[in-house]
């Protein structure tokens, strides 16, 4: 039996360089910062954090469309890096949450969604695969010579729900698939991503601000903080048995599906940090009610609590194995 991970993040970091203002000079920003990840095949590993944690940043390297500039993402234990576009995109595929600027304005959704067949050369006549797999995301066959400006908004994140599946792929990243629709229709959106799921065994990475969502979906959960997965656990021990502090304060939190307001009063006091500045030893330190003196000169690793991975001087153990970040 392969005990390979299915999907894994390495030590990924990407940092930005970044000018604050017109004479100021360049800094650098450290988006993702040493990210270890193990995601098993069926699974559906949800990463959850406030806005500007680096989650879509993440999700950008795990989908090959943004480099790390340290580490790597490797698929069956294979750094993406050697696979080529083409065949990355066979078997992992986004669904992103404002599906309106991936669709061509101008083409119809039929053909929107036979562009992957085309582009990897599968026979697809009279658009019939298309058309069928537009059938199964919901969507009713007499839109399907529709453009994208003509459909509501859950219709057209079914369309892009449509277009990542129909080429089969294994893994799909989902990040923030259901923030920009009402929410009658996001609960609609979540069942069928779930019976999705199961129809064509895929295994998922999930991202959302909506911590009731993750918990629903989620067989495990990754938290993020200032680009750093401070706690990961199974969906159940995460949130039943909140480890670190700051974990402890999203569960607390009223949260927002609204990805642009963040989370809004978690009660920590101050305001998420500036990335370009970032507090000394743990990050977390200047908003923790728990914050020791060793807090603010020294980092503490994720580390293995019990049935959770846990980066806190709170819980003193033994540092993590390198692909030990998904518990089982
Ligand atoms: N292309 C880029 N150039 C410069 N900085 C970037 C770039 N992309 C992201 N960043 C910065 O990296 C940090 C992480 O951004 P990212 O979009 O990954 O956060 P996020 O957790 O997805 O936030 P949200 O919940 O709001 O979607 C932010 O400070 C952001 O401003
Ligand atoms: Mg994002």
């Amino acid at each position: 039996m392969n005990s390979l991970p299915l999907l894994q993040a390495d030590a990924v970091s990407r940092q930005f360089s970044i000018r604050s203002g017109m004479f100021r000079p360049r800094s650098t920003l450290h988006a993702v910062n040493g990210v270890d990840l193990a995601v098993e095949r069926g699974a559906v590993l949800g990463i959850v954090g406030e806005s500007g944690c680096g989650k879509s940043t993440l999700a950008r390297m795990l989908l090959g469309l943004t480099p790390p500039t340290e580490g790597a993402v490797r698929l069956d234990g294979q750094d993406i890096r050697g696979l080529g576009r083409r065949a990355l995109a066979r078997r992992v595929q986004p669904i992103f949450q404002d599906p309106y600027s991936s669709l061509n304005p101008r083409r119809s959704i039929a053909s929107i969604v036979s562009l992957p067949l085309e582009v990897h050369g599968i026979d697809n006549p009279g658009q019939r695969k298309a058309i069928e797999m537009l059938e199964r995301v919901g969507l009713p066959p007499r839109l399907a010579h529709n453009t994208p400006g003509q459909l509501s908004g859950g219709q057209r994140q079914r369309v892009a729900i449509a277009r990542a599946l129909v080429m089969h792929p294994e893994i799909v990243i989902c990040d923030e698939p259901t923030s920009a629709l009402d929410v009658s229709v996001q609960a609609q959106i979540m069942n069928l991503l779930m019976d999705l799921r199961r129809e064509f065994n895929l295994t998922y990475v999930f991202i959302s601000h909506n911590l009731a969502v993750v918990e629903h979906i989620a067989t495990h959960v990754a938290v993020m903080y200032l680009g750093r997965v401070v706690e990961s656990a199974s969906t159940a021990q995460l949130f039943h048995d909140p480890r670190h502090p700051y974990t402890q304060a999203l569960l607390a939190s009223v949260l927002t599906p609204e990805p642009g307001l963040g989370i809004p009063d978690m009660g920590l006091g101050l305001s998420f940090p500036d990335p370009l500045h970032p507090p000394s030893g743990c990050p977390f330190h200047p908003r923790c009610q728990h914050a020791m003196p060793l807090c603010k000169t020294e980092r503490p690793p994720l580390a293995r609590r019990e049935q959770a991975l846990v980066a806190c001087h709170l819980y003193p153990t033994a540092p993590s194995s390198p692909n030990g970040a998904q518990p089982s």
